[in-house]
């Protein structure tokens, strides 16, 4: 059986987006330190694609976020499985996430590099779920606004499968039932 699901972001506009946000990003930071921080593991193609996109030569680094705890609970507890390598102390960073939706992870990470002694703090997102944020985390670059449903495809993920689709898919709502 193949999996009904529904192209909305193709191959085409994500690679035409990304060359507008690369010369915003290097028209933003010019020559001034930069760490670009991919978060693992659905940003990893958008993070590849982007930094390409570049007319600057930042630092890059990885992290990974998990979180416990019922997802519909505002008392999820998040931590990484994999911290950075480098230090972000006096230079700007840029974080690359996939999906910033309710913005709880974005925000702990955030606030554990502003505690880092990062000198400036933005976040860069493929797709930016403005509609169902929950804290103030703000997206500072952001490739396309989406407002409700679940998306797989370039990078992003349901159950760990997907992830390889060189463009972004709605998924049938059957399939993404009780996914967030
Ligand atoms: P937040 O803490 O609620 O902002 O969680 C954002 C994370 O949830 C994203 O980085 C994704 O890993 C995941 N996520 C949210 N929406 C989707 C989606 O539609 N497809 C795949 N993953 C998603
Ligand atoms: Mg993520």
């Amino acid at each position: 059986m193949t999996t009904p699901m529904q192209l909305i972001i193709s191959q085409e506009a994500i690679s035409q987006r990304i060359q507008e946000l690369g010369a915003s990003i290097s028209e933003e930071y010019g020559q001034e330190p930069l760490v670009m921080v991919c978060v693992l593991k659905g940003a990893f193609i958008f993070f590849a694609d982007l930094v390409r996109a570049l007319r600057i030569e930042p630092e890059v680094d990885f992290v990974r976020l998990a979180s416990y705890g019922a997802q519909t609970s505002r008392k999820e507890r998040i931590l990484f499985t994999k911290d950075m390598e480098v230090c972000v102390h006096g230079k700007h960073v840029l974080v690359v996430d996939d999906i910033v939706d309710t913005g709880h992870s974005a925000q702990y990470l955030l606030n554990v590099l502003r505690m880092r002694g990062a000198k400036s703090l933005r976040v860069c997102a493929l797709i930016d779920k403005q509609e169902r944020r929950e804290g103030d985390v703000v997206v500072d670059f952001s490739g396309f606004v989406l407002s409700e449903g679940f998306v797989i495809g370039y990078g992003l993920d349901f159950a760990e499968r997907y992830r390889n689709l060189p463009a972004v898919y709605t998924l049938n709502a059957d399939h993404s039932a009780g996914k967030k």
